[in-house]
């Protein structure tokens, strides 16, 4: 306890998502569990339609890969409210995906892929305050998937180009 003021401090997720987007992320995605294979299908269109380069960094058959996804995310969301026990794994995640030859820029074609692809997935439940909330979630993973994630949860800006060689 002690100098903890923020609305977000005070629970093991802080400062990542406040406690109110955790449950808006917990509702809308017992909404999407049941349709989880559609849903993959729906962001991966999306995706690669937002950036062909990206399809050949994927198998032909992506029948496991919707799998792998959507379990990850029931994994996530199970632990949003104590992301801080996630991150280790979380960054395992994304040094294998370095691996794959995953970029930065990737990243932000997978939140925009992510984000619509909810969005025309789940219809009018995914309302602005709920695409927020997972868009806390998003950046929790992708900065702790690659290794930047003390330095947003510190409160320093998410990694600007730096100056000099
Ligand atoms: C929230 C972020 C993400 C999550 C939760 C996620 C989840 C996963 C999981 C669970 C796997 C299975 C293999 C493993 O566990 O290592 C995987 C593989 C993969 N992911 Fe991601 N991923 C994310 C972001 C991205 C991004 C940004 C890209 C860039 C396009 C990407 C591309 C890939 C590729 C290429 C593979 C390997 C496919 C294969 O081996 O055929 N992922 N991902």
């Amino acid at each position: 306890m002690g100098a903890m003021s923020d609305a977000r401090i005070g629970t093991p997720s802080a400062p990542w998502l406040t406690e109110r987007q955790q449950q808006l992320v917990r509702e809308s995605y017992a909404h999407l569990e049941p349709v989880a294979d559609a849903a993959a299908s729906i962001f991966y269109f999306r995706l690669f339609d937002l950036d062909p380069s990206v399809r050949a960094l994927f198998a032909a058959d992506m029948t496991a890969q919707r799998r792998n996804l959507m379990q990850t995310l029931g994994t996530i969301v199970r632990g949003i409210d104590r992301l801080d026990l996630l991150g280790p794994s979380v960054a395992a995640l994304g040094r294998r995906h370095a691996g794959y030859g995953v970029r930065a820029k990737d990243y932000e074609t997978v939140e925009v892929a992510l984000l619509d692809g909810l969005e025309e997935t789940l219809g009018s439940i995914f309302d602005a305050e709920t695409r927020a909330a997972w868009a806390a979630a998003y950046r929790y993973l992708s900065a702790t998937m690659q290794g930047f994630a003390g330095d947003i949860a510190g409160g320093a800006p998410a990694h600007a180009p730096r100056a000099g060689p």
